[in-house]
């Protein structure tokens, strides 16, 4: 862990054994940082923002950032490994999200000194200043899906504004982060500018969530925490921002560019083994088309092939035992219920016994009411349903408790349009998907995908605060 500039071990000098979802094996051990930790860390990044972190200026941060983003390519190849060994992710997705990660702080560190305040014209006589300023000590709990790129996601706005960081990163997969800290001393961020404490969710997690000296939550994970952590800031009255996954849908008209489409519906939802708040787990196609456009869905979806890291296939093993009982008891459930398996993947014969490995699987002619339709699975698990027109497309797409993004697929323009206009969620795609890119844009969900917008420029605004100032000078 890096506390204060310094790597340490927990105070108990406890350890969590990691495991490999490749093959089940223990092959490394992280600090189970607690509480105490916690408390160190907060007090290091306080300390920070009145010692040289705080001292910088925005340029000077600006310039620390781009040298981070350098230094995270010249270590991306030792970073994806560490990346795939720990979450199972094929080898091009992981040094993928490395170039992700260095786009964070290349994007957010360029952005450091371009952010003003405004001159707010007032009554004759005054001055009025609206200073941007950074809110203090922010919190990031990091999820396992992409720890890395979560991680730059989370603090490159926030280090950019001139806040100090305490990131606590998933249990399941946090060698990256660790690892993400310790290059971030080596460039020459001041001691207490980022700290991370590694550590379970409801020891070392919590701890920093409810801490009455921090200033503000970023969480990316389930729904049952990201409800503990909203009522956490509530008790300390800082804001939040959730982003809480989703049950994204492709709505699929049957002027849509077919081939297109239904490639990027695949690889929507095998993407990261499913393990992605924005995959596309949810296909709803016009009616009159249904069977030939599901036709070539699955033949393209019998192809997804799953396998280790080194094969680099379509699909690695899912996160952890629990991850793989999930997506299996879902799967087992819908058979059981009477579901149409249209198309499966295949797991490479080769794979070490004992990973979490699942086959990806598409199911047909799925109930809006059934789980399958409204609950996230978090694995490849594609669930498609026919609509009768625009207004039905529509109401299947927001009917469901998430909104976190959408694509719409036609070639009528005013269609894209009220389509796009319609849907209930935070991003829609308009003949593509992009699930999980695109620092630019801004991101996040409605409903219980949670509120508060990351990526972009909006992110800086969420992990700021301002102040005006009113001047009488007659
Ligand atoms: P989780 O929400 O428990 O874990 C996410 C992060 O929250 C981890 O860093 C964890 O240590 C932390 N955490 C857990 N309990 C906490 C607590 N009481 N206080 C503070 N922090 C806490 O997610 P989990 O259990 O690993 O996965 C369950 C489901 O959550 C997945 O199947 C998926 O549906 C969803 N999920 C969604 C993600 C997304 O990208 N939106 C990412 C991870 C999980
Ligand atoms: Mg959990």
């Amino acid at each position: 862990m890096i506390i204060g500039g310094k790597a340490v071990q927990a105070q108990s000098g406890k350890t969590l054994e990691v495991r490999s979802p490749v093959d089940g094996l223990t092959f490394e051990a992280i600090p189970r940082g607690e509480a105490a930790d916690i408390d160190l860390a907060v007090a290091a990044a306080r300390q920070a923002l009145s010692g040289a972190w705080g001292k910088l200026s925005a340029l000077e941060r600006g310039r620390l950032m781009l040298k981070m983003a350098q230094h995270i390519l010249d270590h991306a190849e030792e970073l994806a490994l560490l990346e795939a060994r720990d979450t199972g992710k094929p080898m091009t997705t992981a040094r993928n999200d490395m170039v992700v990660l260095a786009r964070y702080f290349e994007f957010y560190g360029s952005a450091a000194d371009k952010i003003h305040g405004e001159v707010i014209p007032f009554l004759n006589g005054y001055q009025v200043n609206l200073l941007r300023e950074p809110l203090g000590v922010t919190a990031h709990i990091i999820p396992w899906n992409y720890p890395a790129q979560m991680m730059g996601r989370s603090i490159g706005p926030a280090l950019a504004m001139g806040n100090a960081v305490v990131v606590k990163p998933a249990e399941d997969a946090c060698l990256s982060c660790l690892r993400i800290a310790e290059l971030a001393l080596e460039v020459g961020f001041p001691p207490g500018a980022l700290n991370i404490v590694s550590g379970l969710g409801e020891e070392a997690g919590a701890a920093l969530a409810k801490h009455p000296d921090i200033n503000f939550i970023s969480f990316t994970g389930s729904n049952e925490v990201g409800v503990l952590i909203q009522q956490a800031a509530a008790l300390n009255a800082v804001k939040c921002v959730l982003e809480l996954g989703g049950k994204s849908p492709h709505l699929v008209f049957s002027d849509a560019n077919l081939e297109l489409a239904a490639s990027t519906v695949v690889r929507g939802i095998i993407q990261n083994t499913g393990q992605t708040c924005t995959a596309g787990s949810r296909l709803l196609v016009q009616s009159d088309f249904y069977e030939e456009f599901l036709s070539l869905v699955a033949e393209k979806f019998s192809r997804v092939r799953v396998g280790t890291p080194e094969m680099n296939l379509d699909c690695g093993p899912v996160v952890n035992l629990s991850q793989q009982q999930r997506v299996n008891k879902y799967i087992a459930q819908a058979q059981q219920d009477g579901l149409k398996i249209l198309a499966q993947g295949q797991i490479d014969p080769n794979v070490p016994n004992g990973g979490y490995y699942v086959t990806p699987t598409l199911f047909g002619q799925v109930p809006a009411e059934h789980p399958l339709a409204h609950e996230e699975v978090f694995g490849p698990v594609l669930a498609a349903m026919p609509f009768v027109d625009e207004a039905h497309a529509i109401a299947l797409a927001n009917g469901t408790d998430y909104g976190l993004l959408a694509a719409v697929w036609t070639e009528n323009g005013g269609r894209q349009q009220r389509v796009a206009k319609a849907l209930k969620c935070g991003q829609v795609f308009v003949n593509s998907f992009g699930a999980g890119g695109g620092v630019e844009l801004p991101f996040g969900g409605v409903k219980r995908s949670g509120h508060g917008r990351e990526k972009g420029f909006m992110a800086l605004e969420e992990m700021s605060t301002t102040k005006t100032v009113i001047h009488f000078h007659g």
